[in-house]
């Protein structure tokens, strides 16, 4: 029987984070840790995801590094200036485990990239997160499309970039 991992989600109350909360939860393979700022939105998460998915259990916690320290993969889903906060916050619970950066580093007007061209949000996230493995993902898929990430009759590519 392959066994159970368990997803920490910090900003799971977010547009990105409720999307890929609830698009795990549908597999039934995954133990869910959702933390977020807001406990009665997470409270409601959690409830909405054990109603449509009773086999997987879900939990609420307020705390980042709490969130964090029992996950074996960390999904960060908070825009990308707060990606330092939250790395300060799990930096030493995630050692050696996957961390997922999923954030477009634009600015206010979306017109352009606030990270340098020689360098990229998961690149960042990574050095601010040495002793983790960083992978960037989802960044590429809309929150709305994340539960039926089907686009014109075709399934949506993601894809996926990291060092290790
Ligand atoms: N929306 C999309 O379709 C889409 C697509 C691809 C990639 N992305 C990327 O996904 C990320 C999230 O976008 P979103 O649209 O989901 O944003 P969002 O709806 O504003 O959600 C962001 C979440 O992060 C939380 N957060 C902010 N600062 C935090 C901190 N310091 N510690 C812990 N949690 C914190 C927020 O909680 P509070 O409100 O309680 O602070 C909120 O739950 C961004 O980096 C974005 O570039 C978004």
């Amino acid at each position: 029987m392959a066994t159970i991992k368990t997803i920490a989600i910090v900003g799971a109350t977010g547009n990105m984070g409720s999307a890929i909360a609830k698009s795990l939860s549908k597999q039934g393979k995954y133990r869910l840790l959702l933390m977020s700022n807001e406990q009665d939105k997470l409270v409601d998460l959690k409830m909405q995801i054990e109603k449509t998915s009773k086999s997987t259990e879900v939990f609420a916690i307020s705390c980042a590094r709490e969130a964090s320290w029992e996950a074996d993969i960390i999904i960060v889903a908070t825009p990308y200036e707060a990606e330092k906060e939250v790395a300060e916050k799990i930096r030493e619970v995630a050692t050696g485990k996957i961390v997922i950066s999923i954030s477009n580093p634009l600015n206010s007007a979306y017109s352009e990239l606030v990270t340098s061209s020689d360098t990229s949000a998961a690149e960042e996230l990574q050095k601010l997160l040495p002793n983790s493995k960083v992978v960037k993902t989802f960044n590429t898929t809309f929150a709305a499309d994340f539960l039926s990430p089907i686009i014109d009759g075709k399934t949506a590519d993601a894809f996926i970039a990291g060092n290790n």
